[in-house]
């Protein structure tokens, strides 16, 4: 066994390469999981093994490097502390609260933690003099040229005087992270792995032009006053008044004046983690009495008025045991990754997606390989990147298999696509997949069908395409393995009711190439039968709003195939309604229970029109923000009242560019800044 001070010296080591990777060259070799996994071993080991003594593990950063000039701070810079779940966020208030005066209940402000870097901005006389960033908390380096280029960083405080150190968070939005590596990637350019390492690395530029033509933004949490011009008396007013100053302010933030309500609001804010435009990893608790902040003091490296909630992982590191390739409904071939199963964002991971031969080549990950795998919200697991230790042994680069594995057929890839395809009509793999996707949520939703039941009876050639499941026979599945009199007729009730399922879903269900829920909607509104969409002329479909020419083509030959022709048939026979009912009650109820308000004009959208709209998805549409209220749309020419009353009251504001989006799927990707 190592003893504790051969550990200690080990993870000193591990600690020390990876703060400079991250702190200094901005390219880290682990996810941050997995460093604040080091941090916490040597931390407790430290707390267990004194004789081991402390060193790194109280670093804040890396030291400042050479390239710019060294700023110390007026005032420390320091870290937050953490907490990774509710009892132990509670446990800090308590604590908190127990330290200052028992019986004067604390008010606490929550906020977003943004995934950004920490950036100190001196301003003299309300104007903006220079910028430093953390560095290793007393010394930070001088990056004032590349911030002057931050657009939404005001330049002048107007009426401020003496000199004050506005902090913050300098980060890149995740759709300009998007922009920024598909812009890398056209120029034969290092893609960056996540929105903070391209911020990191756009800020420290040696070249300011090079900053500035990084769309970087800033979000203001905190101000240094040191010649205590301003008689601020809590953290709340603060923010205020770097809103009155024009600096960006997450609207999000609350004040919340006891605990259970400072508790929900952290966890509003996990639940609520990918709706933001900019990457947060946790929500910040802090005290919003000044007063009380200045008795609780700090330790050398985080105050004790603030804790940060850290949201689980979503990026983990963990051994790539093989890849292997699995066969959808059109026949594509996607690779995958088959992992050592680890936890990622609470949820545990043993495949994940490697989406086609390009990516697997650019991420250059070999079967043996550790590897980083990321599963953010909804979005499926996928393998981000390796973590190649210099001089260790490697697998051979994989190659994409020639032939099908599930048939033996050819696989092919297209000609300037990056997808490769089964080219076997009859692949079972391929059978088996259309029929799960007929059954699955999105189409007729029937309960119980999944890859392990369709595998299992098309095997007992009880079926052997979608329209087989309406004459599927009871009595014969109740005799199957698995099955029982019970689930056979739970199955049997779920397939009928799949019966009067409108034509909408039917479209979805039967995969026509290019029709999606909303050219399936948009099809069976127009015909409103079956027969109808089938009979009609090329033109009539192409007409549809929507509907292109190369949607319309393709369902326009599907309605003509014989196989189709016979599918279709055979549904009718056995009594499939293939109608599409009047009105809008197949619109999904994406808003049900939620208020909407919409302020100002949204285009394409009369006002009536935007309300009926959200009222056919389920929700309502008052005049009015209040703090129940689920979001506010911004349009042309909003209401100042709302926008400051949505602002105040925390409520997320989404552009009229994502109504459509909420509309569809109840949620929205960018909140307006
Ligand atoms: S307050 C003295 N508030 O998280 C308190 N920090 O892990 C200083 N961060 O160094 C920090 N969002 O770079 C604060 N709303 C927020 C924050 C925030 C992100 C960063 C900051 C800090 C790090 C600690």
């Amino acid at each position: 066994m190592t003893s504790p001070a051969s550990r200690a010296a080990q993870l000193r080591k591990e600690i020390a390469r990876h703060s400079l990777a991250y702190f200094a060259h901005d390219d880290p070799l682990i996810p941050d999981a997995d460093y604040d996994a080091l941090v916490s071993e040597l931390r407790e080991l430290e707390r267990r093994h004194p004789e081991v003594g402390t060193s790194e593990s109280t670093r804040v950063g890396a030291p400042a490097s050479t390239v710019f000039s060294p700023v110390r701070h007026a005032e420390a810079m320091l870290s937050l502390d953490n907490v990774f779940d509710v009892d132990e966020l509670r446990a800090w208030s308590e604590r908190v609260q127990r330290s200052l005066d028992p019986a004067s209940p604390l008010a606490f402000v929550v906020e977003p933690k943004i995934d950004g870097l920490a950036l100190s901005i001196t301003y003299r006389e309300g104007i903006l003099v220079q910028g430093a960033t953390r560095g290793d908390g007393r010394v930070g380096e001088d990056v004032t040229e590349n911030i002057r280029t931050i657009s939404n960083l005001p330049q002048r405080l107007s009426g401020a005087t003496g000199t004050l150190e506005i902090r913050g968070e300098v980060f890149l939005a995740k759709a300009d992270f998007e922009r920024l590596n598909d812009s890398q990637r056209a120029a034969g350019g290092k893609l960056f792995a996540n929105p903070r390492n391209a911020a990191a690395g756009s800020l420290r530029q040696k070249d300011p032009a090079v900053s500035a033509s990084r769309p970087l933004s800033f979000l203001a949490y905190q101000l240094v006053d040191l010649d205590a011009s301003l008689s601020l008396r809590t953290h709340h007013e603060t923010l205020e008044r770097l809103r009155s100053w024009g600096f960006l302010v997450a609207p999000e933030t609350r004040v919340e004046d006891d605990v259970s309500h400072m508790v929900a609001r952290s966890t509003w804010f996990e639940q609520h983690r990918h709706d933001f435009a900019y990457e947060i990893d946790g929500a910040v608790v802090k005290v919003d009495d000044l007063a009380s902040r200045a008795s609780l003091g700090s330790t050398s490296r985080a105050p004790r008025w603030a804790i940060a909630r850290k949201f689980p992982p979503e990026e983990r590191s963990t051994r790539l045991v093989s890849i292997e390739v699995s066969i959808g409904r059109t026949g594509r071939a996607t690779p995958y990754a088959v992992l050592e199963p680890v936890l990622v964002a609470g949820s545990r991971v043993a495949m994940a997606t490697l989406h086609n031969e390009d990516q697997v080549r650019e991420k250059d990950v070999r079967p043996g390989d550790l590897v980083v795998v990321r599963k953010a919200g909804d979005v499926i697991p996928e393998v981000v990147g390796a973590i190649v230790t210099e001089g260790a042994p490697r697998a051979e680069p994989w190659r994409f298999p020639d032939t099908c594995p599930e048939c033996g057929g050819d696989l092919r890839r297209r000609e300037g696509e990056s997808d490769t395809y089964c080219v076997n009509a009859a692949c079972p793999a391929q059978q088996m997949q259309k029929i799960v996707h007929f059954a699955s949520r999105g189409a007729l939703d029937i309960e119980g069908l999944g890859e392990q039941r369709v595998t299992q009876l098309l095997g007992e050639g009880l079926i052997a395409d979608v329209a087989d499941l309406f004459r599927l026979d009871a009595r014969a599945v109740a005799q199957l393995e698995g099955f029982g009199e019970l689930s056979a007729s739970a199955l049997a009730t779920a397939i009928d009711a799949a019966k009067s399922a409108p034509l909408s879903r039917i479209l979805v269900g039967l995969g026509i190439r290019h029709v999606g829920p909303v050219a399936a909607r948009e099809l069976a509104r127009h015909f409103r039968t079956y027969d109808a969409l089938a009979g009609a002329p090329l033109e009539e479909i192409e007409s549809l709003e929507g509907i292109g020419p190369i949607i319309a083509q393709s369902v326009y030959e599907y309605a003509r195939e014989d196989e189709s022709r016979e599918r279709m048939a055979r549904m009718a026979a056995a009594g499939v309604a293939l109608v599409e009912p009047e009105g809008d009650d197949t619109l999904a109820a994406t808003l049900v229970g939620r208020a909407v308000v919409v302020t100002g004009t949204v285009p394409g959208y009369s006002r009536d029109a935007a309300v009926a709209a959200v009222q056919a998805r389920g929700g309502t549409s008052p005049g009015s923000v209040s703090a129940k209220t689920y979001c506010v749309v911004v349009g042309d020419a909003p209401g100042a009242a709302k926008v400051d009353k949505a602002r105040a009251a925390g409520v997320p504001m989404i552009a009229a560019s994502a109504f459509e989006e909420l509309l569809a799927t109840g949620t929205w990707s960018a909140t307006l800044g």
